[in-house]
């Protein structure tokens, strides 16, 4: 099956998440890259993304160099910001037609959980066909091999059902 993992990460847990997925998958991966980069450091980054979140905002973003109606499975992957996606996936969900696919969404969060970001996803992209969902709690943080573990099993538990 044709897959593409599509994600963002501002601080790298999604994209550990999102690397090892694609591998166990075999297929293809693409990185959301805002133009304009968030700050990483202190608490300015709540702020500015905190901001980004409230206003809706649809922050520019790279070229994302793939034709999306070639894949079977989708995978999007996101950090939790203010219990929702990150922003810049407003921005990736105008450019990009997502219809008739198969969607796994998976989150990286702080221990809040997925809160809205799950619904969101879906509310966006109904139509679609949601083939399952995973948390994980940052995972270069805290228990880094049992969530690779978890992300590797997950994947491979909704290809085999495929
Ligand atoms: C702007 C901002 C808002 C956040 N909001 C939440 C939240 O609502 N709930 C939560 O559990 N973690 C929240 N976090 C923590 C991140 O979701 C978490 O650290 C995640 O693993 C980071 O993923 P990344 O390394 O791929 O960027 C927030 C982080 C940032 C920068």
């Amino acid at each position: 099956m044709k897959s593409l993992v599509v994600f963002y990460s501002l601080e790298g847990d999604t994209k550990f998440i999102a690397e090892a997925i694609s591998k166990e998958l075999g297929g293809e991966i693409a990185e959301i890259q805002p133009v304009k980069q968030i700050p990483t450091s202190g608490f300015r980054k709540y702020l500015w993304g905190g901001k980004q979140v409230m206003f809706k905002d649809k922050p520019d973003i790279e070229v994302i160099d793939k034709d999306l109606s070639k894949y079977e499975l989708i995978v999007l992957g996101t950090p939790v910001w203010a219990s929702r996606f990150a922003p810049v996936f407003n921005t990736f969900l105008e450019k990009h037609q997502i219809e008739n696919k198969k969607i796994a969404l998976f989150c990286c969060h702080g221990g809040g959980k997925e809160g809205k970001t799950f619904g969101d996803f879906k509310e966006k992209l109904k139509g679609n066909d949601f083939v399952g969902e995973m948390d994980f709690e940052d995972p270069l943080k805290k228990d880094k091999d049992e969530n690779l573990l978890k992300a590797k099993q997950w994947i491979r538990d909704i290809k085999d059902r495929l």
